[in-house]
């Protein structure tokens, strides 16, 4: 019997419909369009608005029904539903318990993943390894994140960075080999204090004190975690590309997390790679953390061919990154 593999079979996504513009938001702090575009590479991002819906669950629930619907599967198939997300609904009651209720997975058991902007890849070798060691044959993982609801709209080194997304894929086995191949993941806890956010959780549990000093909203020492991620997340793709004997002519995709497009081209660059093989849709929805990767899958998905050789890279808080490869396993 051939050995399994885990493939992606299916993907969907879904932005909000509000477009925060860079125009936009140089009405609300000292910034231009010019400076972000050059230092981000972003022109706009989505904001999910309480006249659309709420929470984080919204944007993965619509993630789903968008794969579900065109896979054309029965949800009551699926095994189980990981949402990857730095933004759950709520504490303690699992966001993906409500999503896999809301999509009809009634058959499925579910629970969330948290590694900030590494969330998904983690989340990608979890979903694998259930179905690699045969004991579940349908994990839908999804990533998504309502960053603004975190986001200090005064605070304008972050403020132009972040969006709000989600994307979904569905994990089968494969028995031509084809799927996640390799992996490489990291973490290192020293990186904690660069980028966050204070208060809400067990350390720093609301305050009044907490509120009135902005402590439930994210902040970031941008330029160590900038060099941090430029490194890391090269040294990572280049691991994973001399481990599995890939040159670039052998990569057809890499499929970075979108930060910055500074740090997406020096993971490139690194990588030996021409901007034609590197998706890209960062200038469209800035960061959306949990959300990069499936989203560009979903962007992407008519491009994606069967055998087709995707890296994905992706650094975060924590500090978390890695590095996955896959072959696609459809056309
Ligand atoms: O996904 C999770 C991981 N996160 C990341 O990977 C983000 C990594 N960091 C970055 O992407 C970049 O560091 C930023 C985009 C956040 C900032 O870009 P930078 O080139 O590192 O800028 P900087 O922080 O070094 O600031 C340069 C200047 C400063 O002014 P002075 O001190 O040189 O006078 C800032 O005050 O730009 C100023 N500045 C701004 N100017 C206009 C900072 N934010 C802005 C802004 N608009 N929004």
């Amino acid at each position: 019997m051939s050995k399994i593999t885990a493939a992606i079979t299916a993907v969907g996504g879904y932005v909000p419909n509000f477009v925060l513009t860079n125009k936009m938001l140089e009405g609300m702090v000292e910034t231009n369009d010019e400076w972000i575009v050059s230092r981000t590479g972003i022109k706009e991002r989505r904001i999910l608005k309480p006249e659309e819906g709420e929470g984080t669950s919204y944007l993965a629930i619509k993630a789903a029904e968008d794969l579900i619907q065109k896979r054309n599967i029965d949800p009551e198939e699926i095994d189980l539903v990981i949402i990857a997300t730095a933004t759950p609904d709520s504490m303690v009651a699992s966001t993906a318990a409500f999503v896999a209720a809301e999509i009809g997975a009634k058959n499925a058991f579910a629970y969330d993943l948290l590694a900030a902007c590494s969330s998904f890849l983690f989340g990608m070798s979890t979903a694998a390894s259930y179905i690699q060691s045969g004991r579940y044959k349908k994990v839908l993982l999804i990533g998504a994140d309502k960053m603004s609801s975190i986001i200090d709209y005064t605070d304008r080194t972050t403020c132009i960075i972040f969006g709000d997304g989600a994307g979904a894929a569905l994990f089968e086995p494969n028995e031509e080999g084809l799927g996640l191949q390799d992996e490489y993941l990291r973490a290192d806890g020293n990186g904690r204090k660069y980028l966050g956010m204070d208060a809400g959780g067990s350390l720093m549990p609301a305050t009044e004190e907490t509120v009135k000093n902005r402590k439930h909203f994210i902040y970031q020492d941008g330029r160590t975690v900038f060099k941090f991620a430029v490194s890391n997340m090269a040294d990572v793709a280049e691991k994973i590309m001399q481990r599995n004997n890939l040159k670039d002519t052998d990569v057809t995709w890499l499929v970075p997390h979108q930060a910055n497009k500074r740090i997406i081209d020096a993971t490139a660059n690194r990588m030996g790679l021409d901007n034609s093989k590197v998706l890209m849709n960062i200038h469209r929805y800035g960061n959306t953390t949990s959300g990069t990767l499936p989203l560009l899958l979903a962007d992407f998905e008519s491009q994606l061919k069967k055998g087709d050789n995707l890296v994905f890279a992706a650094f975060g808080g924590g500090f978390t990154w890695g590095s996955i490869y896959l072959k696609w396993a459809y056309n």
